[in-house]
């Protein structure tokens, strides 16, 4: 087995025949540039903020505070407005709505057609943005865009986690991360070139080359084939087995589909999804959803993602200076999503997520000493050398986070729910994701208003918790079918077993809560564990 590890013998010693075919690559590469929109919106808001012209049209205020050289000089408040953080927030506050209503047409019309939707959301949004002629408009055109982050997000984790093969399931899922990160990348790149436009024009071009990924997405949807799993869980199983026969490459399907069809004779019992998410049985994966998406965004990665240009600005960096290293960052961004890509499978999703806790905790510690000694509220005296070593060190904690806690933030939820709360419990990991995407768009710049340059340590030491919830209750799924996580993860941990219930599958049905695990499983088991 490559890489060597645990938790990857099939506890029943059942391996199902996977081909890796063309099809499945190409419907994963298609699917997966739902991320490339997600990360253009959130590169692009960074931007255009620190884009003078735009200022000056939506939001004067700032800009007449930012050519006077900050609020009473002060360095840290520059662009503390909500106004502004609105134009960045507004779109996850729509997207964190959106996805139950995404959530719905995931289980019932499938993960394809929901794909759609959210491409022809994307390309409305896009359309309003770059014809905004007032801030009326532009928030709308950011809301369309956010309902259709809402709905990619839903959909295309799970079309990726349900449709891949075991053993590169990982690595395929991480083909949406890949996107995004690639997505905020062009649009820093595309921010560059368009903040030298003269003539006012720069930002709308930003703006509107957020149709490149709308029109590739909503292509992508329309010639995508849909998920074994989904056909099953709609009753379409002669499809859905003719459709799993394909993408694996071979005829010899049958354990697998026995998997899908148990999966599927579970979710067709449950009538009220969410109320069923609440199940005692389910809470460890709950739990283990929001925890992720709650400490993805604790990270502090979105303070660097969207504001990147205007920290750079904030730090002294002339404008171009700034823009320029936003694009620095995004790069490092993307490079490192293809170690995890590479990595995932094989090293197993703990191994990375704890190093990088290592790594980003570090790097953000050596930040704040920097900012604390050299940039005070009314002087920044960073030399060259200095500059150089925030950037480096940002590059390094944005690498610790492209390889772990950015794919496996959406990775890991789209692989442990059963079928039955599958689209419940991606809803609400997205949902969680975007809110907290939100607070942290909407807080940011405030909170290095009045944190400074501590702001790095708040971060560091969410770093530190997340990291030692890792190690203890975070199991490993690497190598485990999807439709056996159940028996093989969740049943083996020694801590989340308790939630399990080996005689009672049925008592999510009757909504039995009170038969409680019966204490064998309570058991450490190191399989499940480094
Ligand atoms: C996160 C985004 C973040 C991006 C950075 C994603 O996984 O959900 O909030 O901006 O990674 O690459």
């Amino acid at each position: 087995m490559p890489g060597g590890g645990f938790a990857t013998a099939p506890a029943n010693g059942v391996e199902f025949e996977a081909k890796i075919t063309p099809i499945v690559i190409i419907s994963c590469i298609m699917a997966a540039t739902g991320g490339l929109m997600f990360g253009y919106d959130v590169g692009v808001s960074g931007g255009v903020t620190a884009m003078p012209d735009f200022l000056k049209k939506f939001f004067p205020v700032v800009h007449r505070r930012v050519e006077a050289g900050g609020d009473e000089n002060n360095n840290y408040c520059k662009y503390d407005n909500q106004g502004l953080q609105l134009f960045t927030s507004s779109l996850y506050l729509a997207g964190l709505t959106a996805t139950f209503f995404a959530s719905y047409t995931t289980r019932t019309l499938g993960r394809r057609p929901t794909m759609l939707i959210a491409g022809l959301f994307f390309i409305v949004g896009v359309v309003l943005n770059t014809a905004a002629h007032n801030l009326a408009m532009l928030i709308a055109g950011r809301i369309l865009l956010g309902c259709g982050v809402g709905f990619a997000n839903q959909a295309v984790p799970l079309f990726l986690s349900e449709i891949a093969p075991t053993k590169i399931r990982g690595g395929l899922n991480i083909l949406f991360q890949l996107n995004v990160t690639i997505g905020i990348l062009f649009a820093n790149l595309v921010n560059y070139g368009t903040a030298k436009i003269s003539g006012g024009w720069g930002w709308r071009l930003s703006l509107g080359l957020a149709g490149i990924p709308a029109l590739l997405l909503t292509v992508g949807a329309l010639l995508v084939t849909e998920t074994p799993n989904s056909l099953v869980e709609r009753g379409r199983l002669d499809e859905g087995k003719a459709v799993l026969r394909r993408i694996r490459g071979t005829d010899n399907v049958e354990l697998e589909f026995a998997d899908l069809l148990e999966a599927s004779r579970l979710a067709k019992e449950v009538k009220h999804p969410f109320r069923n998410l609440l199940q005692r049985r389910n809470r460890p994966q709950l739990v283990i959803a929001v925890a992720l998406q709650i400490f993805q965004q604790c990270t502090g990665i979105n303070a660097i993602m969207f504001y990147a240009p205007v920290l750079f600005s904030t730090l002294g960096f002339g404008n171009d200076a700034a823009l320029y290293s936003a694009v620095v960052t995004g790069a490092v961004n993307v490079l490192s999503t293809l170690v995890s890509i590479y990595s995932v499978d094989k090293v197993g999703r703990r191994v990375l997520l704890l190093e990088a806790g290592v790594q980003m905790f570090f790097s953000q510690v050596v930040i704040a000493i920097v900012l604390g000694i050299k940039v005070t509220d009314h002087s920044k005296n960073l030399s060259k050398g200095f500059a150089i070593l925030v950037v480096v060190m940002i590059c390094t904690y944005v690498a610790a986070f492209a390889w772990s806690w950015g794919p496996l933030g959406w990775l890991i939820p789209s692989e442990t729910f059963p079928l039955e709360t599958r689209s419940a419990g991606q809803s609400v990991t997205v949902c969680v994701n975007l809110l907290f995407t939100f607070i942290i768009a909407q807080a940011f710049l405030s909170m290095l208003c009045h944190f400074k340059f501590g702001i790095f340590i708040f971060f560091s030491a969410w770093v530190l918790v997340m990291s030692l919830f890792v190690m203890f209750l975070l199991p490993e799924t690497k190598n485990v079918p999807i439709e056996e996580m159940t028996e093989r993860v969740w049943k083996k941990h020694w801590f989340w077993a308790r939630f399990m219930n080996d005689h009672n599958d049925q008592a999510f049905v009757s909504g039995d809560e009170t038969k409680k695990s019966n204490g064998k499983s309570n058991g450490f088991d190191p399989s499940t564990r480094l």
